[in-house]
């Protein structure tokens, strides 16, 4: 008789967005006529620029002629997109970074997963609470991890790096060491982030400790302000002790298009064994690329056209986070993050906790957020609002909160 893999019954079930679908659908059923407002999903709205459009029509019609007809990918991926990803992101900005170590992927939720491949079941990992999910349920299912305790939600041999008012939502070094850290800034869920300092801090405790930090730089697009660094190779010795993982999600609307990529540095070693190898082997043995007409896209993000283009599609959301932000400010609310980052993260008021909250705005103001304790024990009495809508709607949005 087969067997399953059992770390998978450890997950606990994702109620989070199947609640918020299933309270939202009942209030609608039952208030017809209200015209909802969702500010609750992390998924972008507007269409790719005509840059990126104008290029993957080209790449189709590319795809239609024996004479330029392109099969399997590059493994890693093509050459011109790495180049444009060396140039713009990292040269740019002081890093070094080859582009033997970028990995072209279909995006950074895979990428966040699959790089577990290449790390030993022993290691212990820490995650921030609150966290994007995908690190620990991943980590859960791969078998890195015990049971979760049923009232805290927390799994056993996690470490757990508490992301607070307290602490400005800047995790602080853990008293047990971890082997693999992952970081997110800008941050999801909280919209908060980073000083470059504080970032090399962490590297410097990496360093010191022998962990690896898995960074996910999935929100750099967003980051207005200056002394917060773009990638986590702007810090010195990075490149011995950190992955990085990257989206075209978010800067440039890709979430339906797919694609992204991991840096490995080569510098990257565990003992005598590259990472970069490592992470080339799994990719070329589990993943035959992302596709020409994808890439070809990518590749026109950077191009001068490209960059303003997605560079406006950035500004706009970020004028939402600011109508947000001011909003709900003026209105009285304790507000954090929507200045580096398309989220924001509010305390709810009066002690309600996360869900009575959503109840409260769905049936006072019919607006839809997400509830901060969906993300971890320490996103109780926090709420996430997104910018990713259209700015009509944001308004209308915050007027009806501040209206409560
Ligand atoms: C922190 C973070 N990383 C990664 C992703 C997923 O990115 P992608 O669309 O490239 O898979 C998201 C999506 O919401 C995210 O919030």
């Amino acid at each position: 008789m087969f067997q399953i893999n059992e770390n998978y019954l450890k997950l606990q079930g994702s109620y989070l967005f199947s609640t918020i679908a299933s309270k939202v659908a009942a209030y609608s059923a039952a208030n017809p006529q209200k015209d909802i407002l969702r500010l609750g999903i992390g998924d972008v709205t507007l269409p790719l620029a005509p840059a990126v459009i104008d290029a993957m029509k080209n790449a189709v019609e590319e795809m239609a002629h024996p004479e330029t007809f392109r099969g399997y990918a590059p493994d890693g991926g093509y050459e011109f997109l790495r180049r444009a990803i060396c140039e713009h992101d990292y040269r740019s900005r002081g890093a070094d970074i080859g582009t033997d170590e970028i990995f072209v992927s279909d995006g950074a939720k895979s990428d966040s997963g699959n790089i577990g491949d290449i790390f030993g079941m022993q290691n212990r990992i820490a995650v921030c609470d609150p966290v994007y999910p995908v690190y620990l349920d991943t980590n859960v299912m791969g078998g890195r991890t015990g049971l979760a305790d049923p009232l805290t939600g927390r799994y056993e041999g996690v470490i757990y790096l508490p992301c607070t008012e307290e602490n400005g939502f800047v995790p602080q070094f853990p008293s047990e060491r971890p082997d693999i850290i992952y970081l997110c800034f800008p941050n999801n869920p909280t919209g908060m982030t980073i000083s470059k300092s504080e970032l090399q801090k962490w590297v410097d405790y990496a360093l010191n400790s022998g962990s690896v930090i898995i960074y996910d730089a999935a929100y750099e697009a967003y980051i207005r302000e200056d002394g917060i660094a773009h990638t986590i190779y702007e810090c010195e010795g990075a490149k011995k002790c950190a992955i990085e993982l990257r989206s075209f999600s978010k800067n440039a609307g890709f979430t339906g298009t797919r694609l992204g990529f991991t840096v490995v540095p080569k510098q990257l070693m565990c003992g005598d064994v590259s990472l970069n190898d490592l992470w080339a082997r799994r990719q070329s043995t589990k993943f035959n690329g992302a596709p020409y007409i994808v890439q070809r896209a990518g590749e026109a993000v950077y191009s001068e056209e490209g960059r303003r283009q997605t560079r406006e599609q950035v500004d706009y959301y970020m004028r939402n986070a600011a109508c947000i932000l001011d909003g709900l400010k003026a209105a009285g609310y304790t507000v954090y993050g929507g200045v580096n980052a398309p989220y924001i993260w509010l305390k709810t008021p009066g002690q309600m906790t996360s869900w009575e909250f959503f109840d409260h705005l769905l049936e006072r103001a019919a607006v839809v957020g997400t509830p901060g304790s969906g993300f971890g024990p320490a996103g109780e009495h926090f709420f996430r609002l997104t910018a990713f809508g259209s700015y009509e709607n944001t308004k209308a949005a915050v007027e009806r909160i501040c209206s409560l």
